[in-house]
C-alpha cells in the first residue's frame, strides 16, 4: 500500500522534507510507503537543491490539495494566507494534513481541529514547536496526565544563535542576524523572530495543551530582543547571569471564586548561570516543563534548520502511514507498526 503526498513548499523545510522522503530506503521501511506526487513553489525557476520526481513541481497549490490521488499534504510555505485556507481546503478534501506552521496554528488551531474532526482526517504539527524536539506529543501523550504548572522555554533558534554569540563575541545583533538567516534559521520575515511574535505564536501552542484551555494568541506579552545591546550582555555577564529570549507559560494561584488563570510571556529574561536553560547555547532551544507529579522534564535539541525540522515533519508523516496501514483492508495489512520493533515487519 502506497500513501502519495503533496509537499506545499520547497525552501529549507520543504528541501529538508524531500531529502528525507526520497531517501526512503537507508531510513524506516514504511517510509518506503509513501511517495511525493506533487510539490507546489512559488517560482518554478529557482534551482532547487533535491532531484524530485519529474513533472511534479507546479505553482498551483489548490491544484495540489484537491488532488484526489493525494493521500497527505505537508505545509510547509509559511504564513498566515493562503496557508490557511489550503490546509483548510485540504481538510475539507479528505486529506491528512502535517504542518510546521506555529503562525496558523497558534490562531487557528482550534478552527483547524474542528475540521479536521468533521472530516475524520489527522492534523500533525510537532514541527512547530522546538524544530526538531518532540514536545507537542510529549504535552499531548507521556505528559498527559500531569496538572501542568509551568512550561518554560528557549523556542526560537534565530534569537538564542543571536543572543548566544553576542554573549561569546560581543557586539550588537544586525550581523549576526544575516548569518542566521542563510544558515534557514530565520523566518521568511525575520522580525517575527526578533521581536519574539514567533516564541509568542509557540508558547500560545504549548500552552493551550498543557493547559487544555481556549488561548488567544493575541494575550501572550511579548518583547524581543531588539533593544538588548551589546553592554547589556556584558554586564549580565559580570553580574553571572546570561540574557535568554523566554518564553513563559504558568499558571497562577486559584481566584478567590476557584477559577483558573494563567500568564502567557515572552521577553529577555536575565537567567541564572545555574539554571538548566542558562547553557542552552546556540540555535538550540529547550522545554522545561513543571507538573505534578512528574515533577521537571526538560527537552532540549536543535530548534530550528533544515535537517531537525524536516525530521520532526517525516516523523509526523509516518506517524500518520502507521495509523493508516492499521486501518487498511485486512489483505494489505502491515504487522501493527506502532507495537513492533522489527523493521522487517514493514517490507
Ligand atoms: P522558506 O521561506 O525557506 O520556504 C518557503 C517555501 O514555500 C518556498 O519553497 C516558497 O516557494 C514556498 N512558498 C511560499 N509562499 C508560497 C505561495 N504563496 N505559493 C507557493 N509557494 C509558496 O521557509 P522555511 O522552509 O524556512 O519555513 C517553512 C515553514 O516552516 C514556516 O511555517 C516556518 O515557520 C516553519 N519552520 C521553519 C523552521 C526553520 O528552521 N526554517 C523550523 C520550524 C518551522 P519558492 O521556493 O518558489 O520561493
Ligand atoms: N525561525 C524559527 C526559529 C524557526 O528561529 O526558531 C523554527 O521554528
Amino acid at each position: 500500500m502506497v500513501f502519495k503526498v503533496g509537499l506545499l513548499g520547497l525552501g529549507t523545510v520543504g528541501t529538508g522534507t524531500a531529502k528525507i522522503l526520497l531517501d526512503a530506503a537507508q531510513r524506516h521501511p514504511l517510509l518506503e510507503t509513501l511517495e511525493i506526487h506533487r510539490v507546489g513553489v512559488r517560482s518554478l525557476d529557482k534551482p532547487r537543491a533535491v532531484d524530485l520526481p519529474e513533472d511534479c513541481l507546479t505553482t498551483d497549490l489548490e491544484a495540489i490539495v484537491t488532488d484526489p490521488d493525494i493521500d497527505i499534504v505537508i505545509e510547509v510555505i509559511g504564513g498566515l494566507e493562503p496557508a490557511r485556507s489550503l490546509l483548510l481546503e485540504a481538510i475539507e478534501d479528505g486529506k491528512h494534513v502535517v504542518t510546521a506552521n506555529k503562525a496558523v496554528i497558534s490562531r487557528y488551531g482550534n478552527e483547524i481541529a474542528a475540521a479536521a474532526k468533521k472530516a475524520g482526517v489527522y492534523v500533525l504539527y510537532e514541527a512547530a514547536v522546538g524544530g526538531g524536539i518532540p514536545i507537542i506529543q510529549p504535552l499531548q501523550q507521556a505528559l498527559g496526565v500531569n496538572r501542568i504548572e509551568t512550561v518554560t522555554g528557549i523556542i526560537n533558534g534565530t534569537t538564542n544563535y543571536i543572543l548566544t554569540r553576542m554573549q561569546a563575541e560581543g557586539g550588537d545583533f544586525g550581523p549576526i542576524l544575516t548569518d542566521a538567516q542563510a544558515l534557514g534559521y530565520a523566518e521568511a520575515d525575520p522580525t517575527a523572530d526578533v521581536d519574539g511574535l514567533d516564541a509568542a505564536d509557540k508558547i500560545a501552542i504549548l500552552a493551550s495543551i498543557a493547559f487544555g484551555g481556549k488561548i488567544r494568541r493575541e494575550d501572550v506579552f511579548t518583547e524581543g530582543i531588539r533593544n538588548v545591546s551589546a553592554s547589556d550582555v556584558d554586564y549580565a555577564k559580570t553580574l553571572g547571569f546570561v540574557i535568554k529570549l523566554l518564553a513563559i507559560a504558568k499558571r497562577n494561584p486559584l481566584n478567590a471564586d476557584k477559577t483558573d488563570t494563567i500568564q502567557l510571556r515572552v521577553h529577555p529574561t536575565l537567567v541564572p548561570l545555574n539554571h538548566p536553560l542558562a547553557n542552552v547555547n546556540d540555535v538550540n532551544n529547550a522545554v522545561l516543563v513543571e507538573g505534578d507529579p512528574i515533577g521537571q522534564v526538560m527537552l532540549y535539541g536543535p530548534g530550528a534548520g533544515e535537517g531537525p525540522t524536516a525530521s520532526a515533519i517525516v516523523s509526523d508523516v509516518m506517524a500518520i502511514a502507521a495509523t493508516l496501514h492499521m486501518e487498511s483492508p485486512a489483505e494489505e495489512k502491515l504487522p501493527n507498526p506502532l507495537l513492533s520493533n522489527a523493521y522487517s515487519d514493514y517490507k
